[in-house]
Parts: C-alpha cells; structure tokens; sequence
C-alpha cells in the first residue's frame, strides 16, 4: 500500500522557502534554497513551496532549479488568482516531476473589503475562474482561502465546494494571522467535513500562523478533526511570529502514537541538520529553549533530573536525541588524522563535496587543528558551511591586522582585500575593532549598505571555541545575510561582512512580496 492510502497518513507541506523567506531579514540566495531544498528531499517532506514565482526573478529561478533537481517530493509556486501569476508559476514548476499550483485570495470580510476591495460574489467568482485556470497546466492545484480563520462559514463552505468542483486537489485552510484557537480551528475543519458535499474529493491541509503561540497546537488539533496536509516551515520561520514548526509537528506525531494514530514520511533524523542550515543562512538564531532543536532540548542539567537520566533514560526524556539527528558532540578528528578520515567524516556528517571543496576544506581543517586542540562535529559543520558559501566570491579577505585594547585607542584595523583578483590595501580606525575592520572594508570596496545586523555565536564551549559570525546589509530593499566562522572572532566578522557584500553583488532583483499584498 502506498503511504497516500493510508487514511491516517498526513502529508508534510514544507514552505521555508516561500513563507519563511517573506519572513523580514531571512532572505536566500539560490545555491542555500538549492541546499535547503535538497534537505528537505532528504528529510522525506511530501510538497515543497519552492517560492512564489512572480514575486522575483530570483524567486522564478529558485522554483525553477528546485523543479529541475529534486526527484522525490511535489515542488509548488505560489500564485494570487491573476492568469499572470498562475502562469508564471505553472512555467516555473514545468520541469518538476510532480508539480503542484498554489492559487489563494483572501476570503474574509476584514480582507475582501479592505485589501482586494471585491464584494464575495467577485471573489467566488475568481476562486473558480483561477482555479479552473490553474487546472489547465497541472493536475495539482492548491486553493487556499487567505484568511481563512476569520471567513465567515457559510461563505467559506462555498468557496471550497467550487473550489473543488473547478479542480482543486487540495483545500488549504489557513490561519493567515494566527487568530484561531485549537477547538475552534478543529471545529471549522470538522464543519468543512460536515457540510461541504464534494470535500472528500481534496485532501484538506492547513497553514498555521504562530501570532498568539498557537500554530503547532492549532495543526494538530486541525489533523485530528481530519486535515491530512500541514504546511509548516523548518525552526518555525516565517513572517511576525513565524509559522507552525514542522519539527514540532512531526515529532509530536512521532512521539505521541497514542493520542495521535498518524504517520509521516519525514525522516526526523534530519531535522537537526536542516534546523542548523535555516539558521545559519538566514542569521535566525534558534532560542536555547526550543522544542525539538533548542540547544538545551536534550540537555539535563538538574542533579535530580541527570540522577533519573542514568538510572534510566526514560525519566526526563520523551524523545531520544538520535531521533532528531543529534548525536552527543565527541572529539571527532584532530591535528593527525588524514584526508580519508576528514573525507569519511563529513560523508557521515552529510557532506558530499567534490574534490577541489575538499583540498580546501582539509588544508582549513589542518590550521584550525593546529590552533584548537579538540575539534568537534559542530566545528567540522562550521568549517565546510564556510568553505561552501565562499565559493566564487568576487571580494576575498587576504590579510587582516587589528591593533586594539585598553592601550590602543581608538582601535587600529588593516586590511588587504582582493578585488575582482586585484589586492587593495587600507588602514583605519573605528569605535571598536569590528567597527575599524568594516571601516577598512567600506574604504577599499564603497557601499551604500546598511548594516542591520552583527550577531557572534561560539560553535563549540570553550574559549578556544570558533566564533560563527552573521553580517545582514540591506540596500535598495535588498536584503542579504553573510556568514564567517573562525577562531578569531574578528577575522569572522570580516568575512561574514564580506561574504554579504558577495552575496548583495550576485543579489537578484527581488521585489519584497509583501509589495505583491500577499
Ligand atoms: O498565511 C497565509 O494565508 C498564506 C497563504 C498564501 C497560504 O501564506
Ligand atoms: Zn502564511
């Protein structure tokens, strides 16, 4: 029996890509939506919401690629109900070998009036008219009424029964706003099931929305009154307060059979790897305390709590750590291991690179071996993250020399830089050394960007450990993220400033969505 004859089988809709890069500051060049994207093929997610193709170029190409590359999961692009919007999208899906059609309009009174300015009449009409239009370029096609939790039932029973009998495969309820409770939200679900005729012709998903803490909660309760999709993103993201946690979801699931009789086909041994990487590219810190992938979520500090976990596991911990991908940070390699061992163990850690990737990251690993006695998985993941996003950079750190301390006032920064392959020297002062070092970049290479944020994050403990830096400049409404990891924690941030310089050079146009009234 295939997995999608299972009437408990409850399909993972994966839109990190679309919603939770609308989220502000987390935007994704290509190749990280290519990593990311490969990921969560791996991982076993059913759809995946590659972008939303009219918004950008960037965002087309992005669907695009993703259609071309991934084999397993349906690849989806997001369109409103215009024809210009669900034929780009249809474009952009072409090369997937399951492509899906995401078409919405906002169904709400609230939103109706204010943001389309249509009457409902207009709007049922559009729902058919776009849905039907979408029919004609993939059999899957998605309709979601935005706004759902505030729609008013009678109205949004109506709109899903021709939703479907114009084609639609699957009706996706969202909690756009994060507004609904779980009772009420699994009672608008199991009302749907109740009232609407055709409904067992389309899978009912849900898109939840985290305003009030709910989205999670909100998701489950919606599976349980009958929804078999749930549209989540990786480490929560999404725009305000993110959108329902897609490792919550499904470890719930996993964990709790007894209240919760449903399977998954995500493989949630990559979660953690998937987790690291949205963060890392996007610069969105997952807080310590977060369920699932949290650093703290499988640390036991309390003498109570470590006295149970010896005696048996199960007393303080309802999941293992290796079922999340998580295995205890050991020493892994040091100062003599050679190329086939560093080889073997990035392969174990789920880096494939090519030959020339590795010479580079090996001879990386030698000299950070040569200055950290004890390296980690973790320094390992920074290592080759670091190696993988300077690629083809146009700028490259040569050298940098820092004069600072209680003697040194005002700090002291000098720099060489390579240019497009020519090398620029510069000196200048600053408040504190970061602020010298990115003075000595804005000299040698001038910029309009803003500087919104600088955030530092030690790999490993200890004072030796290596510092991962996270640079994101905005210019022109671009926004990009750059990232450096090093022991020194200034030559980090230097190359995290100059990794988002690289990047805001190659930075396709992208207008914001939210300008497309999403
Ligand atoms: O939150 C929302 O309503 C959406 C729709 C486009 C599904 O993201
Ligand atoms: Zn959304």
């Amino acid at each position: 029996m295939s997995a999608y004859e299972n009437p408990n089988y409850v399909r993972v809709f994966d839109t990190t890509l679309r919603d939770g890069e609308q989220s502000p500051g987390a935007s994704m060049n290509l190749d990280e939506k290519l990593r990311i994207a490969q990921i969560l093929e791996e991982m076993g997610v059913d759809i995946i919401e590659a972008g939303f193709p009219i918004a950008s170029e960037g965002d087309f190409r992005a669907v695009n690629e993703i259609a071309k590359l991934l084999t397993e999961p349906v690849v989806c692009g997001l369109a409103r109900a215009t024809r210009a919007d669900i034929e780009r999208a249809a474009e952009a899906i072409k090369p997937a070998k399951r492509g899906r059609i995401h078409t919405f309009i906002s169904t709400s009174p609230l939103h109706m009036k204010h943001k389309l300015q249509m009457d409902a009449e207009q709007v049922h009409e559009a729902v058919v008219e776009s849905v039907s239009f979408a029919r004609r370029f993939t059999d899957d096609v998605e309709w979601s009424c935005e706004d759902g939790s505030r729609t008013d039932a009678d109205f949004m029973c109506r709109c899903v029964e021709s939703a479907i009998e114009a084609g639609a495969t699957t009706i996706n309820i969202p909690d756009t706003v994060g507004y609904a409770m779980p009772d009420e939200f699994a009672g608008m679900i199991a009302m749907l099931f109740n009232r609407v005729p055709n409904i067992d012709k389309a899978i009912v998903s849900v898109h939840c929305h985290n305003d009030l803490g709910m989205a999670v909660a909100n998701s489950i309760a919606a599976v349980k009154a009958g929804a078999r999709q749930v549209e989540c993103t990786i480490n929560g993201l999404g725009e305000r307060a993110g959108n329902a946690a897609l490792e919550e979801i499904v470890m719930g699931i996993r964990t709790r059979p007894d209240n919760l009789p449903f399977t998954t086909g995500v493989r949630t041994e990559a979660i953690t790897k998937a987790s690291r990487l949205v963060s890392t590219v996007t610069g969105f810190v997952v807080q310590p305390n977060k369920a699932i992938v949290g650093a703290n979520a499988f640390a036991h500090e309390a003498g109570i709590h470590q006295d149970g976990m010896l005696k048996n596991a199960q007393t303080y911990e309802i999941m293992t750590p290796e079922s999340v991908g998580l295995s205890a940070s050991k020493i892994v390699l040091g100062k003599h291991s050679g190329r086939h061992a560093f080889r073997e163990k990035l392969r174990e850690l789920g880096y494939d690179l090519g030959d020339n990737a590795i010479q580079s990251a090996f001879k990386r690993f030698k000299d950070l071996a040569d200055v950290k006695k004890e390296i980690f998985d973790d320094d390992l993941i920074a290592l080759v993250d670091d190696e993988v996003v300077r690629t083809n950079d146009r700028l490259q750190i040569v050298s940098l020399e820092i004069l600072c301390g209680t003697k040194h006032r005002p700090p002291e920064a000098e720099l060489e830089l390579e240019i497009d392959g020519e090398v620029k020297t510069c000196k200048a002062t600053g408040d504190g050394p970061v602020d010298a070092s990115f003075n000595c970049v804005k000299q040698l290479f001038p910029h309009r960007a803003r500087l919104q944020l600088y955030q530092v994050h030690a790999v490993t403990q200890g004072t030796d450990a290596q510092a991962e830096v996270t640079v994101r400049l905005a210019e022109e409404g671009k926004t990009v993220n750059g990232q450096g990891a090093d022991t020194d924690t200034m030559v980090a941030s230097v190359k995290a400033y100059v990794n988002a310089l690289n990047k805001l050079l190659v930075k396709r146009e992208k207008t914001a969505p939210v300008a497309l009234s999403i």
